[in-house]
């Protein structure tokens, strides 16, 4: 029996779910799962095939600056594996701090820096081994698969921040100079809860923008949410790929 894939799409990447064959789909609210009133994010899990897979695509997760803590925001990645989900597939619009990485890539996480204060795991269980967030197994996949279809595909570590605000440019040195390669406001304490319960871990950075000090203009959340939408054809031309393998 193969795993069945969850998907979690981040803001602007909605259009991911368009090559999805849906059979049903369950609101966040019939499942008692706190609902996101941010532009881009629809709450509700969609049933469905991709490729030959099984597959459960959450849209519209919800964010620590919603007034979300850390358990509640995590309450989907719960749910889905309750449904059986074994490798969870993380989506994300983030900011580049790489130079050599621009708006429009993606950027597969090989690590993830939590930087939010807080954790999905409190209360238990403690000291979860955290070596391995992202399966190596499947990056070495993905990487054959981007490079089979020509896709440009980074690789490196996710800054998760609380919010909502951006950071500043002197934030954006510090981060680099902490080892990240791309920040944003999501994924890595669902990451963390996934691989507490024994699920895989797989997640893509949109990088939607230059973080703050990398390019002369100011940052705007359409502008995410625009590019997130132009790029998210060749994410899902990936995930279909890896989907047949
Ligand atoms: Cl530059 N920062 C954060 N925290 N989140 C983002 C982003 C930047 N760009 C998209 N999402």
């Amino acid at each position: 029996m193969q795993d069945l894939i969850g998907i979690v799409l981040g803001s602007g990447l909605g259009p991911l779910a368009d090559r999805v064959a849906v059979d049903r789909s369950v609101g966040f609210a019939e499942v008692d799962l706190p609902v996101s009133k941010v532009k881009g994010h629809a709450g509700r899990f969609l049933f469905g095939r991709l490729g030959s897979r099984q597959v459960i695509v959450m849209q519209g997760r919800v964010h620590l600056y919603e007034g979300h803590d850390a358990k509640a925001l995590t309450a989907g990645v719960r749910w889905m594996h309750s449904q059986g989900v074994q490798h969870l597939i993380l989506t994300n619009a983030a900011g580049t701090l790489d130079p050599a990485m621009s708006p429009g890539t993606w950027m597969m996480l090989s690590d993830h820096l939590n930087l939010t204060g807080t954790s999905p795991l409190e209360g238990g269980p403690n000291f979860v081994d955290m070596t391995e967030v992202y399966d190596g197994s499947a990056r070495e996949s993905f990487r054959q698969l981007a490079a089979t279809q020509g896709m440009e595909l980074h690789e490196g570590v996710y800054a998760g921040l609380r919010g909502p605000q951006y950071e500043t440019p002197a934030e954006i040195r510090m981060l680099r100079t902490l080892g990240a390669d791309a920040v944003g406001m999501s994924t890595v304490l669902e990451a963390l809860q996934a691989r507490a319960l024994g699920v895989k871990v797989s997640a893509f950075s949109c990088l939607t923008n230059w973080a703050a000090g990398l390019s002369p203009t100011t940052l705007d959340h359409a502008e995410v949410i625009e590019t997130g939408a132009a790029a998210a054809a060749s994410m899902m031309s990936l995930l279909e790929a890896w989907c047949v393998a």
